[in-house]
């Protein structure tokens, strides 16, 4: 395990956006990733743990030791009628993970296909797509406390899950590392179609009955449509969360203006679609320099080459002002800003 200098982050974030790590490892092991912590905590540094890089916006270099978690494993293990549990190490990639699953008759995850990062990440910000989360299917978490190097497993309701959020993101951000999550899942082919655009396309193909299959290839073909390939563009995928109020705001927004989408929300509150509240601001395809708003998706910020985070984030403010002078409503940031 090699741990360099000032290593450049550009080719290692979905933004494309330019920093250096000051310290950088790429944890493949256990004993990689207990090593790089007692590196940190030797030297006084502070840890990053990073993914895939698909939703960071590095807006300056990172102070410290950025750690790549890397740890590979897929283990399979019975769990009672038709149920098995697939322990998963951080580092495998959240896609080609779904595509293994399905491939092996193990279901659950087939409307998350296509979300990019890590398996690891996952539960950081409680991924989420066409009416799923992986809260609905994780059954587990192994991590290792930063400062101690100490291993932990939180069960599901210790991750304290919610719309894009987790434990992790709150009271412990920054205290752990995910080395690996376990999933439960199912040899029965049960299906969540009933997602709006989901229900939609799959009626559009015909599809009266989906399987498993059906569901992952209707949700890939609503992603590719919908949201760019960071591949081409840079972008962390939705920039802003959907705002989440009280019903009654909701109303009052929906009279004053009746084309606003909005969706009920677990908690009894109503998710308000930001991309629209956006692209009514006039956003949509927006461009200031090499920062833009991706002109099919005003949620998705893009960067056309040769962006900065701070262009970026620039923006962000810029679009916020704008939704809040007319709509009154907050919008918060999805990606997590480094620097
Ligand atoms: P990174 O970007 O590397 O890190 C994200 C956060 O997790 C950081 O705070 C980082 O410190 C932390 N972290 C990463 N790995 C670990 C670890 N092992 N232990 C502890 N902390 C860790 N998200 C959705 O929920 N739904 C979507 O539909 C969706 N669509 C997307 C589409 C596109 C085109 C893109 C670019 C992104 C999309 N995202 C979506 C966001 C992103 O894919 C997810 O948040 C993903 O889980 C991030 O994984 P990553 O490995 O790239 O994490
Ligand atoms: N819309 C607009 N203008 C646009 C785009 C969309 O008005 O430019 C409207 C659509 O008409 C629709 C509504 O906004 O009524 C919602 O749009 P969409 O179905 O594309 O979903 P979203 O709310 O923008 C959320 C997640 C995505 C997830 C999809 C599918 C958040 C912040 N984003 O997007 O997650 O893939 O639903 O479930 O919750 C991500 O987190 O990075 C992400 C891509």
């Amino acid at each position: 395990m090699d741990i360099l200098r000032d290593q450049s982050l550009r080719d290692l974030n979905t933004f494309g956006l330019p920093a250096v790590a000051r310290w950088f490892v790429r944890a493949s092991s256990s004993a990689d990733l207990l090593e790089s912590l007692d590196f940190a905590r030797g030297n006084g540094l502070p840890v990053l743990p990073l993914g895939g890089g698909s939703n960071l916006v590095l807006a300056g270099d990172p102070p410290g030791l950025v750690l790549q978690v890397g740890l590979p494993g897929f283990d399979v293990a019975d769990a009672g009628p038709q149920g098995v549990l697939v322990r998963v190490g951080a580092g495998e990639d959240w896609t080609g993970l779904v595509d293994r699953c399905l491939g092996l008759g193990l279901y659950g995850l087939e409307n998350l296909a296509l979300i990019p990062g890590t398996a690891g990440a996952a539960p950081i910000q409680n991924i989420g797509a066409y009416g799923v989360e992986v809260r609905n299917v994780l059954e587990g978490v192994e991590a290792v406390e930063i400062a101690t190097g100490a291993v932990r497993t939180f069960d599901n309701g210790e991750c304290a899950f919610g719309y894009r959020d987790s434990v992790f993101k709150g009271v412990l951000k920054d205290r752990f590392v995910v080395a690996a999550v376990t999933l439960r899942l199912s040899r029965l082919p049960v299906v969540s179609a009933s997602y709006g655009a989901l229900a939609t396309e799959l009626s559009r193909r015909g599809v009266a009955e989906p399987t498993p299959i059906d569901v992952a290839e209707a949700v890939r073909h609503l992603r590719r449509t919908k949201l760019p390939d960071p591949a081409v563009t840079g972008n962390a995928g939705s920039f802003f969360q959907n705002p989440v109020v009280a019903p009654g705001i909701a109303g009052a927004l929906r009279s004053a203006h009746p084309g606003l989408p909005t969706f009920p929300s677990e908690d009894g509150r109503v998710k308000l679609a930001a991309a629209w509240l956006i692209e009514q601001c006039g956003f949509k395809g927006a461009r200031r320099g090499a920062a833009g708003v991706h002109p099919s998706h005003a949620l998705v910020l893009v960067n056309h080459g040769g962006a900065t985070g701070r262009d970026i984030l620039a923006l962000a403010d810029e679009i916020r002002s704008a939704v809040f002078g007319r709509f009154g409503v907050s919008l918060a940031i999805e990606p997590r800003i480094v620097g």
